[in-house]
């Protein structure tokens, strides 16, 4: 079954945090930070959501309403049993659909390959790095998105 995407409900918040927390672990945002991007989302934040009858997968953009500035794409994540079955495409297709005319911008670690091969299949490209940037001496790839890029 493929899972629906979906704009996040209040009642998503929990299963949200603890797919948060199965994904990221220790890099994890705090149930108070996601009730924070929750509540955002009336401001400049879209907050999507897989829904296979349980959430199984999450998006967060920083979409601010100024036209002119760059979309973020601040965090994007599957379940592990269910990863590389597309759903992470789908996350990106319908948040890139909402980026009509607008630059997408993302921030990556440059060993993280599963995510990297996601966004260069979008048509994200790399534009620069920061050296060091992650605990541990890992790089961050800051990659580019616009919508007339091949995707
Ligand atoms: C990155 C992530 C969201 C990808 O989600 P996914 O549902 O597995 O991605 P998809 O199945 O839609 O894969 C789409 C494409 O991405 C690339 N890709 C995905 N996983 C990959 C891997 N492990 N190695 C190489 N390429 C990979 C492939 O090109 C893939 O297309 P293909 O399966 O036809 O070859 C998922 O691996 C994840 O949740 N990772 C942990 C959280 C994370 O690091 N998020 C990003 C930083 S915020």
């Amino acid at each position: 079954m493929r899972p629906a995407i979906r704009p996040a409900v209040a009642s998503d918040l929990p299963a949200v945090v603890a797919l948060d927390e199965t994904c990221f672990g220790p890099e994890a945002w705090s149930t108070v930070a996601w009730s924070d991007e929750f509540e955002r989302t009336a401001e400049d934040r879209v907050v999507l959501v897989a829904d296979e009858g349980s959430v199984v997968g999450y998006a967060v953009l920083l979409v601010s309403p100024v036209a002119e500035d760059v979309v973020e794409v601040l965090r994007i994540a599957v379940a592990p049993a269910e990863r590389r079955t597309g759903i992470g495409g789908q996350l990106l297709t319908v948040a890139l659909d909402r980026c009509a005319g607008r630059t997408v911008m993302l921030e990556v670690a440059a060993g993280n390959e599963s995510a990297l091969g996601l966004y260069a299949g979008f048509g994200f490209v790399e534009i620069s790095r920061r050296r060091g940037y992650y605990a541990g001496g890992e790089d961050a790839v800051i990659m580019r998105w616009q919508e007339n890029n091949e995707r």
